[in-house]
Formats: C-alpha cells, sequence, structure tokens
C-alpha cells in the first residue's frame, strides 16, 4: 500500500508556509468603530476590552492608525433615543457627521455604515413596535430607508441594514437609486442569526431589547436552509455582498453560502466571539495567536470578508 507522506508538508515553517491553503490579507478585514458625540472622548467599553466609544476627533486620529486596512463598519451611540429612532436618519446625527468628517480626510477608506434602529429606539428594537409587541416589517422598511438615503448622502460607500425585515435591502436600493446614489452599495446581513453572542455589543450601544427578545425577526439557530433562502432573496433584492453572523459557531452557513451563490461572502466576528477568547487567555500571545487562528478559520470557510474587532492587529500579525 501507497503511503502518502503528509507530513512531509509540515516539517518546517518554511515549507508549511508555501502550502498554506487559507491565508488572511489585509483587505479581507473590516474594522467597526463606535462613534459617540462630544469631543475627546475615548470611553473604553467595558464589555469589550481593548474597544472605545470614540468621538469624531479621536476617531479621525485612530484612522491615522490603519496602515492598509481598507474597509471600517461605523456604529452610532445616540444621543436621545425615542420610540422610533427618529435620530437616526437626521443629517446632523452622529454617523452622518462622521461619515462627511471621514470622507473629507480620508478619500480612499471604504466607508460602511450600519443601518438598523436598535441603538436609537428607547425599547431596543431593530424597527418599529406597533402594539406594543409586533415588530412592524413594513413601517420599519420606511425608517431604514431614510437611514441608508441619510448616510448615502452624507458619503458612505456601502450601507449594511441589519434589522433582519423582509425586503430591506430592495427598499433601500429603490431609495437609493430614486435619489442618483446608484453607486453606494449595498452589504446585507442576510443570515443573522438570534444569537447570545451579541451580549457585550448590546452593552455597548445599550440596546438590549426592553422586553422580548429578537427571535420573530433575527433567525434561529437551528436552521441553516432557511438561511440560504435569506441569502438568495437578498441578493434578488440587490445586495452587493451578503453576511452570515455570527461567524464561529456558523462556519458551516459560511461554508454553504459560498459554495451555493456567487457573490462575495462577508461573515461577523461577533462581540461575544471576541470577549471570549480576551477572557480565555492568559497572555496577549496566546490571544493574538487564539484570533487568528479563528479568524483564518473563518476565511477558510470561505468568508471573502470578515468583520473582527481585532482587523488593525490582525494587520500586523499577517504582514
Ligand atoms: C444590530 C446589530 C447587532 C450587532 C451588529 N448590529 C446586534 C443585535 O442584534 O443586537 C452585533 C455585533 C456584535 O455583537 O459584535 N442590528
Amino acid at each position: 500500500m501507497q503511503i502518502v507522506k503528509l507530513r512531509e508538508q509540515r516539517k518546517t515553517q518554511e515549507i508549511r508556509d508555501k502550502v498554506a491553503e487559507a491565508r488572511l490579507k489585509p483587505r479581507d478585514l473590516i474594522l467597526p468603530y463606535f462613534v459617540v458625540g462630544g469631543e475627546n472622548k475615548r470611553d473604553p467599553i467595558k464589555s469589550m476590552p481593548g474597544i472605545f466609544h470614540l468621538s469624531i476627533d479621536n476617531l479621525l486620529k485612530d484612522l491615522e492608525t490603519l496602515q492598509g486596512l481598507e474597509r471600517i463598519l461605523l456604529f452610532g451611540i445616540a444621543g436621545a433615543k425615542d420610540e422610533i429612532g427618529s435620530e437616526s436618519f437626521r443629517e446632523d446625527s452622529i454617523v452622518q457627521k462622521a461619515v462627511r468628517a471621514i470622507k473629507k480626510n480620508f478619500k480612499d477608506l471604504i466607508v460602511i455604515t450600519d443601518v438598523c434602529l436598535c441603538g436609537y429606539t428607547s425599547h431596543g428594537h431593530c424597527g418599529i413596535v406597533k402594539d406594543r409587541e409586533i415588530i412592524d416589517n413594513d413601517a420599519t422598511l420606511e425608517v431604514l430607508a431614510k437611514i441608508a438615503l441619510s448616510h448615502a448622502a452624507s458619503g458612505a460607500d456601502i450601507v449594511a441594514p441589519s434589522a433582519m425585515m423582509d425586503g430591506q435591502v430592495a427598499a433601500i436600493r429603490e431609495v437609493l437609486d430614486s435619489n442618483g446614489f446608484n453607486k453606494v452599495r449595498i452589504l446585507g446581513y442576510s443570515a443573522k442569526y438570534a444569537s447570545g453572542f451579541y451580549g457585550p455589543f448590546r452593552e455597548a450601544l445599550d440596546s438590549t431589547p426592553q422586553f422580548g427578545d429578537r427571535k420573530t425577526y433575527q433567525m434561529d439557530y437551528r436552521n441553516s436552509d432557511e438561511a440560504l433562502k435569506e441569502i438568495a432573496q437578498d441578493i434578488k433584492e440587490g445586495a452587493d455582498i451578503v453576511m452570515v453572523k455570527p461567524a464561529l459557531s456558523y462556519l458551516d452557513i459560511i461554508a454553504k453560502a459560498k459554495l451555493t451563490f456567487n457573490i462575495p461572502i462577508a461573515a461577523y466576528s461577533v462581540s461575544g466571539e471576541y470577549a471570549m477568547i480576551k477572557e480565555y487567555s492568559k497572555s496577549k500571545k496566546e490571544e493574538d495567536q487564539l484570533a487568528l487562528e479563528v479568524l483564518t478559520s473563518i476565511k477558510r470557510a470561505g468568508a471573502d470578508f470578515i468583520i473582527t474587532y481585532w482587523a488593525k492587529e490582525a494587520l500586523e500579525w499577517i504582514q
């Protein structure tokens, strides 16, 4: 019997590097930022060690240190919340201001904005609440369209609807096109699961639902065919990139999506995945190695883009 000597290709680091299949590249990585009003703010987010609420001036300073990172994702911290999240689509709200400032100073940076209501509503849900319990799909679409339009008008390159409302990509594509923003692209949070791994992020945004949960709009983690339906639907509606979220417990979904569709796949390595490794690691070195292993696994599974709080550090590890 012929034995294939696979250990030959593991003999030295040099050989291993030569035959490695999946490799992270700077263009794969997307760094999320949390922007807050005011000046000179750099407030640590307790649930996410190493991540901060940054005011626009400090955000701009931080962007100076990116060195080769091509894409960022912006979340805004609302000043005042109400039932319908009306601060989310104002021209002078935090994300809109931040995008204008970034685009003035960093023309080539690709700015992606999160389009959702949960950070802006007093009840913490991603949509408009009807009769104190139901999230009204179509009423929410109108607001999501307004948010996306205001982000595009401020200069966003890509808008990323994350509310998991049916028809959100179509509603946004329509409003963008009819207002001359044909060039603005859409990154759909297509297969977004109702996950326990968003906890630290909700602390950061103070967006924990005040009643009920998100299971009537985010996906049930027992399902995978449904994820492919969601993604197929978003592609039909005009998404340019589709996302699977979270990443680590959903590598199978990423892999299926990659095999099924001919479109860039993004994966969001979410706050709980980040916090979990931070907590587990006994040293910075261990954290870096674990994070690189996890991010590379996401790439190996088939992700073309990875949204990660380690994006800046990962850049150093791979260069
Ligand atoms: C909300 C949104 C969530 C995240 C990004 N956009 C979470 C949620 O549904 O509460 C999570 C990101 C993370 O956990 O890092 N639309």
